[in-house]
């Protein structure tokens, strides 16, 4: 029986997103009819010599093969990528160990050696630097845009673009890139457009309706929301996906793994509440922040005072639950919230259900990460002048988080 078969429910009519998330690619199991989703440690699954079949370029087809090889899919993982494939109103989706990892099956799966890669000039740092330290090294030409302006854009595009990686919010600014304008610059050029959704999650944007070709995301993030599973994945039309497969999960053994998959679809199960419930939270503390004597800036796409904040209630269904904001004395905010808040955890990463705060120094990112022409960087300095905390809200009451701001604030 094909893989995807197996594991589907069969419904006769479109479901909302909440049911979606809940039960997209997942059927009891026939054996048992356990309700919730097995972990299936099997490695191998056992096949009859003739059935199903390769594609001429070596592809199995995951809706014709059984299960073969977990390097492939293994029938925990593909219970997760339908899922999300489902969720971003797309085909399919290839589940991979980490974000990185996603964007590194993509830029190597897609690109060779002559092409050129348009990256956003401010993005989750692996990732930039994964594309503009490695890249070259492979003959792949990488030019980094702020993907905020479509002149720049269509400026940057040369007969060679082959794939443009955006990321809205990008990461740390919560500066968005118009989707639609973008999608239908590159559909007319014949360019791939990958978008990283990790901030905004399927619940807030999905870039796939709007023009983009892949959508990535760190499923580590808020996608799984609890701070226990790392994760990646490229959701996309099958023949595309097929190929980064292929290539990527196979070749570069990008995979991931059973455990994993069932901790993030577990966490998949309450994304929809979290991500209302954040939203609303990170609201009511943005708007505290601005207020705030002490704050010089915030930057959060609900705020009105957000410099695209009319792209943000176009493209965005909800805000998200990052918020970026400057002060006056960073080093003394930053040492009382590692170590007198009982709510934020100061630590990297986003999207758990406990809030986190970190202070990203603009020096430090220019010295580790970001090459940006003057232009790039006097827009980054517009959102985050010398340095900016970020917090990403979790599920805690917000008047908890606020007390604690308050704290680090005015002391
Ligand atoms: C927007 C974004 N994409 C991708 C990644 C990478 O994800 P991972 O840590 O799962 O490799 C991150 C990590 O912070 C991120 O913020």
């Amino acid at each position: 029986m094909p893989a995807d078969s197996l594991l589907s429910r069969s419904v006769s009519r479109p479901l909302g997103e909440a049911t979606l998330t809940l039960n997209a690619g997942l059927a009891h199991d026939p054996l048992t009819r356990a309700i919730a989703p097995n972990i299936a440690m099997s490695v191998n699954n056992a096949f009859t010599p003739g059935e199903g079949g390769f594609s001429a370029d070596g592809v199995a087809d995951l809706t014709s093969l059984p299960f073969l090889y977990a390097g492939w899919t293994n029938p925990t993982v593909r219970q997760l990528e339908l899922r999300i494939a489902a969720l971003e109103h797309t085909d399919d989706a290839l589940a991979t160990a980490s974000g990185t990892a996603a964007a590194a099956a993509v830029f190597f799966s897609l690109l060779k050696a002559g092409d050129h890669l348009i990256l956003s000039d401010v993005c989750y740092a692996g990732i930039h630097e994964l594309a503009r330290k490695m890249l070259p090294d492979f003959g792949v030409e990488v030019s980094t845009v702020n993907l905020s302006r479509m002149d720049d854009v269509v400026a940057a595009i040369r007969p060679n673009t082959r794939l443009i990686h955006a990321e809205s919010p990008c990461n740390p600014l919560l500066r968005l890139t118009d989707l639609t304008a973008l999608g239908a610059i590159t559909r007319a050029r014949g360019i791939l457009l990958a978008v990283d959704s990790t901030f905004a999650t399927p619940v807030a944007t999905c870039p796939i309706d709007l023009g983009a070709d892949l959508v990535i995301h760190s499923l580590t993030k808020f996608m799984n929301g609890h701070g226990d599973a790392m994760g990646g994945c490229v959701a996309g039309p099958k023949a595309l996906v097929e190929r980064i497969r292929s290539r990527a999960g196979v070749y570069l053994g990008a995979t991931l793994s059973a455990q994993n998959a069932w901790l993030i679809m577990r966490g998949l199960d309450t994304l929809v509440v979290r991500m209302r419930a954040m939203s609303a939270s990170a609201h009511t503390v943005a708007t505290y922040l601005q207020a705030h004597p002490a704050v010089s800036g915030v930057i959060y796409p609900g705020l009105e005072s957000h410099p695209q904040h009319a792209l943000a209630c176009a493209q965005m269904r909800l805000a998200g639950a990052l918020i970026t904001f400057q002060v006056r004395n960073p080093d003394a905010v930053a040492m009382r919230l590692a170590q007198a808040s009982s709510t934020f955890d100061y630590a990297f990463s986003i999207g758990h259900q406990r809030s986190l705060a970190v202070f990203l120094k603009t020096q430090d990112l220019l010295n580790s990460s970001f090459e940006l022409s003057p232009e790039q960087l006097a827009d980054y300095r517009r959102y985050a002048g010398d340095g900016v905390f970020r917090l990403s809200i979790g599920l805690e009451d917000p008047q908890d988080l606020i007390h604690d701001l308050e704290q680090a604030l005015s002391a």
